[in-house]
This record gives C-alpha cells, sequence and structure tokens, in this order.
C-alpha cells in the first residue's frame, strides 16, 4: 500500500508519522516544494522506525511527482495555514490554485488513486478537487469532520471528566468556526445520552468550544494545529486502506442526499478500499436539519469565490 503526502509540513509530516506507527501501508512518499524539506522529515521519520518498531519506508521528494506513482491515496496538506484571528476561508485565494494543481499532478502519476483533501477552506477545496478533475465522486474526501469528533469527544470527556475513548459523538456540516454542526443530542457515553449527565448550558458551551476548536488552538500556537489533524486523517487513511468500512463524517460531493446538491460537506460516510463506500443519512433533528442547512449556505458562499481565485 502506498501513499502519498502531499505538503512537509505540520499537518502532513504527522500524518505520515501516524500512518507509519500504524504500520499498515508499505510505503509513505512525503512531497513538498520547499528544496529538501520533505527529504528532511522523511529521514528524520525513518530514524524513528527502530524505536517506534514500524517497517513502513518514508521517502521525501522536492516537487517530483514521478515519485508519487502507484499511489493508492494521497493526502493533500499543502497550501498556507492560518494565522489567529484569520478564517479557514480566507486562505482560498492561495490555496484553490495550489490544490488544483497538486490534484492534477498526482492524478498524472496516480490516475487511479483516492484522494483525501485537508487543505483549507476544505470543504469548497474538496469541492474544487470534484470540479477540476473527472474522477469519480468517491474518491475524493474531505478531512474535517473526523477532526472536529475528536475536538467534540474531547469537550464532552472534559465536561464528563472520563476518557474520551467512553464517549461517542459526531460532527457533521461545513468545517468552519460558524458551520460545524456537533450533533450534541446524540451524543453519548457508553450508551447513555450525554443529556442525561450535562445541563443544556454546559452542552452548549461544549458545542460552541467544539465549533471554535481549531481557532482556539490558531491563538495558542500561532498557527494551525497539527496532531489532531494528523491523526483524523491517518485514520481515514487507514479506513481505506484496510478496508475497514468505518464511518466518519466526511466532505462528499452530496447530489441529494440531506436534501442537498452540488456541495462537499459533511456527512457521515462508510470509508473502504473504495473510498466513500456509502453516504449515510441519518435522521436529524428539526434544528440539526435547520443547522446543516445554515452550513451549507456558508460553503456555497466560499464555493462561490473559487471562480474569481482560479
Ligand atoms: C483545524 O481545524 C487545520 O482546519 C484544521 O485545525
Amino acid at each position: 500500500m502506498k501513499v502519498t503526502v502531499v505538503g512537509a509540513g505540520a499537518v502532513g509530516a504527522s500524518c505520515a508519522e501516524y500512518i507509519a506507527i500504524k504500520n499498515f501501508a508499505s510505503e509513505v512518499v512525503l512531497i513538498d516544494i520547499k528544496e529538501g524539506y520533505a527529504e528532511g522529515k522523511a529521514m528524520d521519520l525513518m530514524q524513528c522506525a527502530s524505536l517506534n518498531g514500524f517497517d513502513t519506508k518514508i521517502t521525501g521528494t522536492t516537487n517530483d511527482y514521478a515519485k508519487t506513482a502507484g499511489s493508492q491515496i494521497a493526502v493533500i496538506t499543502s497550501g498556507i495555514p492560518r494565522k489567529p484571528g484569520m478564517t479557514r476561508e480566507e486562505l482560498i485565494g492561495i490555496n484553490a490554485g495550489i490544490v488544483k494543481s497538486v490534484t492534477q499532478n498526482l492524478l498524472k502519476h496516480s490516475p487511479e488513486t483516492i484522494i483525501i483533501v485537508v487543505s483549507n477552506p476544505m470543504d469548497t477545496m474538496a469541492y474544487l478537487a470534484h470540479k477540476t478533475t473527472s474522477i469519480p465522486k468517491n474518491r475524493i474526501i474531505g478531512m474535517g469532520g473526523a477532526l472536529d469528533s475528536a475536538r467534540f469527544k474531547y469537550r464532552i470527556s472534559e465536561a464528563l471528566g472520563c476518557p474520551a475513548s467512553d464517549v461517542d459523538g459526531m460532527v457533521i456540516g461545513g468545517h468552519s468556526d460558524t458551520g460545524m454542526v456537533p450533533l450534541i443530542n446524540k451524543a453519548v457515553r457508553n450508551s447513555v445520552l450525554v443529556s442525561e449527565y450535562l445541563s443544556a448550558d454546559r452542552m452548549t458551551q461544549i458545542v460552541e468550544d467544539t465549533k471554535v476548536g481549531g481557532a482556539t488552538l490558531t491563538k495558542l500556537l500561532g498557527t494551525s494545529a497539527w496532531y489532531a489533524p494528523g491523526a483524523a486523517v491517518s485514520a481515514l487513511v487507514q479506513a481505506i486502506a484496510c478496508d475497514q468500512k468505518k464511518m466518519f463524517p466526511c466532505s462528499a460531493l452530496l447530489e441529494g442526499e440531506y436534501g442537498l446538491n452540488d456541495i462537499s460537506i459533511g456527512v457521515p460516510c462508510v470509508l473502504g478500499k473504495s473510498g466513500i463506500e456509502r453516504i449515510v443519512e441519518i435522521e436529524l433533528g428539526e434544528e440539526e436539519k435547520a443547522r446543516l442547512i445554515e452550513s451549507a449556505d456558508g460553503v456555497r458562499k466560499t464555493n462561490d469565490l473559487l471562480d474569481s481565485v482560479i
């Protein structure tokens, strides 16, 4: 199993590290435009192999897409991250052109690859990949909901004083500070609704903290987060590589599901060897449906900017 990670920055390198440590891929190729950067990150990561017990071969290349040929999965993390106070949507001017050319370069050498888009504004970047390629929609996946759900579970576990592994919950909608839809009324701790344990105010606070989870970290770090984003995308890679049929909220191109068309936005998806194997239409409450429609309106507004930037 060969995986390419485009962008050897913090998110890309973390993703490569987690993939290697999970030891399900034979090869990970890190590619970056900065001279020697991907090669250096790959070598540093390979020097962990005997310590972390993995056999995955990690190599790096400076912008030579021939080295990515035959990748079954390709992760796009390239582009600029946001700075404190910025929204993800403000990155469109620079990142759209990068994502478009990266997608084309990847497909030139790996025409059958499954693409996972991480670069922000992610839902719009995933939509861009759909619109600028002719590959089947199940092979383009946007990673946002898996990360947002991990932050959601972290906030719930913090409120309950329990391990996050005791908690299950999902965030759907756009990967944006205002558009996320944490499904708090469905979240559970060991199959018991968290509403059994938490006040309405506390649950509202968890939803709000989840929505700005990325911005909170950007303020603390001075740049976007990387550990949880890297871990989240490595989980999607593993689900595809190992044909796990696991369900994650992913940005998927909708053609009528949830009453939405011609938009890529976070919805529950079953991931397996063919990428998005199925979009799962779960029952949403009226409030949840309204939030999802509102979120889609926000994503469409960003999508509408694409023509002016590429
Ligand atoms: C985040 O929320 C980078 O969008 C990513 O941290």
